[in-house]
């Protein structure tokens, strides 16, 4: 077992970190304020090919391996989780389901488009009444000629409203459940596909979330991604890839925490002393340090199993539990460490504690990981 990072692996982490420092923390605090998108921030990324981090070079990716993923998911996170969002969203939730269960002229189509910064993409999976369980989604695709014409709403999409691709996935066959359900590459401008952005999130500001509206959209045979009505493993097998950077994400925003609290508390004179020297908040920081440091492991232990293309389910659900919750108990002790300061938006940790709630509710609940690790450990589906 080699728990030191390969020099590529810290080279990609010096450079990702430098840029965040540089280029994403010092709008962060701003664009969540005015809740708004940066994509000049998003094309330089682009640029230093960060958004294609494990897509082969002959698709336009970095061809890095899956730990460099969880780094350069981990480095964003530190600094800005909404940017971290879109990043996961466009690499693991759009890339990779294409490069896994795409034909080779829709990786060709595609993929240089994404990585290169020119496009951003989105997955379309939640419905108003489809949440936890995707297989109970209405939405429909109906056969006509060349084309199925797709009918439907999909809600909480990250990228919604400024995405030139939408995965999205709907009922192909009404009866059969999950294996009924088939994904489609739906471009921005085909007609009967429209969005709407949702607002007043409690979160991650900076990023963009929204509704897709389907209306009769006819999308192209081709554009079937996987095989008709196996649209459900694409989706389960895209979440493996989405939980991962979700993790990596919150190891990250978790070391963020642990960053803004060290240097506050060596300033932060109390009782004629900087609180750093307290006890009691250097347990805090502890705390802090230790659980962050196990997250991280979880996380690259996923990845590791990732690179050698082996089963990892079990893996990237613990490591996602586990993060997810790990970064909103380090956020509530970031804010804890810094006192009254800590409730106003001026300091960053208030920030970092509202964009870590999200994490144990998208790409799956928390009990929703527990339950897929229930179902591995004990052999048994809580649901059928
Ligand atoms: N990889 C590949 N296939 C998988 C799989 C995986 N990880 N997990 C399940 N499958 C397959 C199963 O093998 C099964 O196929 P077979 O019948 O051929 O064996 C099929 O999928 C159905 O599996 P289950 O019976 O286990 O499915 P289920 O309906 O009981 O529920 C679930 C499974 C775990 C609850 C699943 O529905 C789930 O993950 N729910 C949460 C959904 C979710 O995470 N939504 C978030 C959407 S993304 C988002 O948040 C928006 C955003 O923009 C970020």
């Amino acid at each position: 077992m080699d728990f030191d990072l390969t020099e590529e692996q810290r080279m990609i982490q010096e450079t990702i970190s430098k840029f965040a420092k540089e280029e994403i923390a010092p709008v962060a605090s701003e664009n969540d304020k005015k809740a708004h998108f940066p994509r000049d921030i998003f094309k330089k990324l682009a640029g230093l090919g960060f958004m294609g981090t494990p897509i082969p070079h002959e698709y336009g990716g970095a061809g890095f391996d899956y730990i460099s993923h969880a780094i350069v998911a981990e480095e964003i996170g530190r600094v800005d989780s909404s940017m971290r969002g879109t990043y996961s969203v466009q690499v693991s939730l759009v890339e990779l389901p294409l490069l896994k269960f795409g034909n080779e002229e829709q990786k060709r189509k595609y993929l240089p488009k994404l990585t290169s910064g020119e496009w951003i993409g989105c997955f379309g999976l939640t419905e108003p009444n489809a949440g936890s369980d995707p297989a109970s989604m209405i939405s429909s695709a109906e056969e006509d000629g060349d084309h199925y014409v797709l009918n439907g709403q999909k809600t909480w999409i990250t990228n919604a409203g400024i995405a030139d691709l939408a995965i999205v996935y709907a009922k192909t066959d009404k009866d059969a459940g999950p294996k009924g359900i088939t994904a489609f590459l739906v471009e921005k401008g085909t007609e009967g596909f429209s969005t709407k952005d949702l607002h007043d999130k409690l979160g991650l500001r900076a990023s963009n979330t929204g509704e897709i509206y389907l209306e009769n959209c006819r999308v192209p045979n081709e554009n079937i991604l996987g095989e008709l009505n196996k649209g459900f493993k694409v989706a389960m097998g895209t979440l493996d890839f989405g939980r991962f950077t979700v993790a990596a994400g919150c190891v990250g925003a978790a070391q963020g925490c642990i960053d803004i609290c060290k240097e506050y508390a060596k300033q932060r004179i109390q009782f004629g002393k900087p609180i750093a020297s307290f006890q009691l908040v250097q347990q805090m920081i502890a705390d802090m340090v230790v659980e962050c440091e196990a997250g991280r492991l979880l996380v690259y232990r996923a990845g590791h199993l990732k690179n050698k293309g082996e089963p990892n389910t079990r893996e990237t659900s613990i490591a996602k539990y586990y993060c997810s919750e790990m970064v909103n108990r380090v956020a509530y002790k970031a804010i804890q460490i810094h006192g009254g300061y800590g409730f106003s938006g001026e300091y960053d940790v208030e920030r970092f504690y509202r964009d870590a709630r999200i994490n144990t509710l998208y790409e799956g609940t928390s009990q929703i990981q527990q339950l897929i690790i229930g179902a591995i450990e004990l052999e048994i589906r809580a649901f059928t």
